[in-house]
């Protein structure tokens, strides 16, 4: 199986460079890569790329992920998360590939308390959730074969994530506010690159397969009570490790404005990717305990 990644360098582009390596030949790019074009900034040059490579598989593990400053800069979050996915998913319908895509919980408004099924209806709050959105629209709508995982605060051992901010101001400060009205799954992109890999093997065999699905970890939290894992776990890990802290407070969104709006209920059902697939999503504690193992 011939692989073309986008995104190489990212959270999960960067497990998925692991987790596919056994399914074929890997060619993984990322925006600076010379002899393909792997910028997401020229959905043409994609298109090239995929034609003079014949992948059978397009994993597109790239996109415009920083969602306040999407808020300023819509035409390039347009141009990213869905120009450059419509290219791709064009192309892969001409050369019969397969489109991997991943969006997110940000299509959604956050409204009531149930998790979200894939046929709900969306209605993003924010530029980041609209393109992702229109992404997502466009692969559907080209008809080539297609997953698309829509995922939620994702994590990785690699490069800043929350948990590693948790800890630094933890060392800093005595007491620590943190937002307790948003739900829903940290999710490690170890996870999202081997569920990945796990449902290109079955989508090989069972062309029926392709489609829309979520992909969290199992159970669910408010970034309050990830933050407070974190500071438990780390210390339970290191018990010599100083944390300064010694209350975490829970506050209200509003306590921390932002530019782009957030949806309170961010939680996913993701039934239907377990049966399609017959993957077992482990609790998010278990993927957050083995990340501080390798960070602390
Ligand atoms: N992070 C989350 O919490 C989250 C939640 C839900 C869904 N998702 C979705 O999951 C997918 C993977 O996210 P992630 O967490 O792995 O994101 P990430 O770590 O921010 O990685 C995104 C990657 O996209 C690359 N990129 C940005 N602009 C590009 C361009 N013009 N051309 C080519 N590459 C470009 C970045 O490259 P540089 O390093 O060079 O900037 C980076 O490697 C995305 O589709 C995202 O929307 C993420």
């Amino acid at each position: 199986m011939k692989i073309l990644l986008f995104g190489k360098n990212g959270q999960v582009g960067w497990e998925l460079q692991r987790s596919l390596a056994p399914l074929g030949d890997v060619l993984a790019l990322d925006r600076h890569s010379t002899e393909f074009c792997g910028d997401l900034a020229q959905p043409d040059r994609l298109a090239q790329s995929v034609r003079a490579y014949q992948p059978d598989v397009i994993v597109n593990a790239a996109a415009h992920t920083a969602v306040d400053k999407a808020e300023s800069e819509p035409e390039l979050a347009r141009t990213l998360n869905a120009w450059a996915p419509a290219a791709l998913a064009q192309v892969a319908a001409e050369v019969g590939a397969c489109l991997v895509h991943y969006s997110t919980d940000y299509v959604f408004n956050g409204e009531g308390d149930r998790p979200w099924q894939e046929d709900d209806a969306t209605g993003p709050l924010s530029v980041y959730g609209q393109t992702k959105r229109a992404g997502e629209q466009a692969i559907v709508a080209s008809g080539c074969r297609h997953l698309i995982f829509r995922t939620s605060w994702v994590y990785a051992a690699r490069g800043g994530n929350f948990a590693k901010t948790m800890l630094r101001l933890a060392a800093e400060r005595e007491r620590l506010t943190v937002i307790d009205d948003q739900w829903g799954a940290p999710t490690g992109a170890d996870l999202i690159a081997d569920v990945t890999a796990i449902a290109l093997r079955r989508l090989q065999q069972e062309i029926d397969l392709s489609g829309l699905y979520h992909l969290v970890a199992g159970g669910e939290t408010s970034w309050h009570g990830y933050a407070r894992h974190v500071i438990a776990q780390a210390r339970h890990i290191q018990p010599e490790m100083t944390l300064a802290v010694r209350d975490i407070a829970a506050v209200p969104t509003s306590a921390f404005p932002t530019p782009a709006k957030r949806p309170l209920n961010s939680r996913l059902n993701t039934r239907k990717l377990q049966q399609a697939f017959g993957v077992v999503l482990p609790p998010w504690q278990q993927g957050v305990d083995r990340m501080l193992a390798e960070i602390l």
